[in-house]
């Protein structure tokens, strides 16, 4: 809001315009929220005391989401706020007419239920295995699924030292699922509880302690892409001491509200991982309206059941499945738990999970 007047702007729309911009040119953002050609300014904003925010393209074909709400800390561009003006998260009716003639998808392949747009749900108990060492390890998502910026694995360590691991020049982000142990970073040692998120800086190296005969299980993110984790002979020593801090445990109590839901950040830019940010968040019983996202994501589901839907196409998901979500396709997740469902997601390349269209 402008800082000399007190009236708040108007809500044009509760979520944020998608335009490709033409490079170099001027685009003046309506701020107050009375333009009849939004999200653009039309002069109405006469004597009202906004102003509207000029912006120029950097590059032709540029995305931007130019904030709706008008309430953006981020104007001329949307930062979720318009999911805070709501009482309720934007839901939708899976009982609706339209939504009843989705087909379920029922056939698998390697465990991955593929619906609209290279989205798919994938469960963990049907994916083919490879075995190191005292691991056993899956690709869930990688070039040759369809991913293009973040890859995905699943790790499974019996007791023992796990063979030292490493994604190159990538960003490495861990979601302990299952068991408790160490995990040694180029070096350093740290806890390793589940729900937690870890975070390896490009060019480390990892590796996981078990002294438990219940495996240790993690979700393993991985951006840019990268097809297959490097095995190392050893654990090299090059652990980047400007950011010490590397495991975010999840703390209920330190969730932020989103309307009816809440979420906490795990991995992101206050542990030093600027592309990539992982948090975990509770979903009510309700199905979310299908929106899309600029950045890839996927979803791990750690408890709970429901479904997942894309415009021609919905599969059954439940706590352990893996779901990828390709940038720009349409979506809905829907708990059909009364109890909720708890849900980690990883974005990338993006800082701010609440920014949808
Ligand atoms: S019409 Fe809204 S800022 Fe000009």
């Amino acid at each position: 809001m402008n800082e000399e007047n007190s009236e708040l702007p108007r809500i044009a729309k509760y979520k944020p315009y998608y335009y490709e911009l033409k490079k170099d040119r001027a685009y003046n953002w309506c701020s107050c929220g009375l333009s009849q050609r939004q999200p653009f300014c039309d002069g109405s904003h006469q004597g009202t005391g906004f102003e509207p925010i000029r912006y120029i393209a950097r590059e032709e074909g540029e995305e931007v989401l130019f904030c709706g709400c008008k309430h953006s800390a981020d104007k001329p561009f949307c930062d979720g706020e318009h999911n805070n003006l709501l009482d309720v998260y934007e839901s939708d009716d899976p009982e609706s007419e339209a939504n009843r003639r989705i087909p379920l998808v029922e056939e698998r392949i390697e465990g991955r239920a593929n619906l609209d747009g290279e989205c798919y749900v994938t469960n963990i108990d049907e994916i083919p295995y490879q075995e190191q060492g005292n691991m056993n390890w899956s690709a869930l998502a990688t070039s040759g699924t369809g991913a293009r910026h973040q890859a995905q694995f699943y790790f499974r360590v019996a007791n023992g030292e796990s063979p030292v691991t490493a994604f190159g020049d990538s960003h490495t982000v861990l979601l302990a699922s299952h068991g408790t142990g160490k995990i040694t970073i180029s070096g350093r040692e740290f806890d390793l509880v589940p729900k937690m998120g870890i975070y390896i800086r490009p060019g480390e190296a990892f590796s996981i302690r078990n002294n438990n005969d219940d495996e240790i299980r993690l979700y393993v993110s991985v951006g840019p892409v990268r097809d297959r984790p490097d095995f190392l002979e050893e654990m090299p020593t090059n652990f980047n001491s400007d950011h010490p801090t590397r495991t975010v445990a999840f703390e209920p109590g330190k969730s932020e509200p989103m309307a009816d839901r809440t979420f906490q950040m795990l991995v992101d830019k206050t542990v030093g991982s600027d592309l990539v940010t992982q948090f975990i968040g509770d979903i009510p019983l309700s199905k979310a309206a299908p929106h899309r996202h600029l950045y890839e994501e996927v979803l791990i589901i750690l408890t709970g059941e429901g479904m997942m839907w894309t415009e021609n196409a919905k599969a059954p998901v439940k706590g352990g499945d893996f779901l990828f979500l390709p940038r720009k396709q349409e979506h809905s997740l829907q708990c059909t738990n009364p109890e909720g469902m708890l849900v980690v997601g990883v974005i990338y390349p993006g800082d701010n999970p609440s920014i949808n269209y």
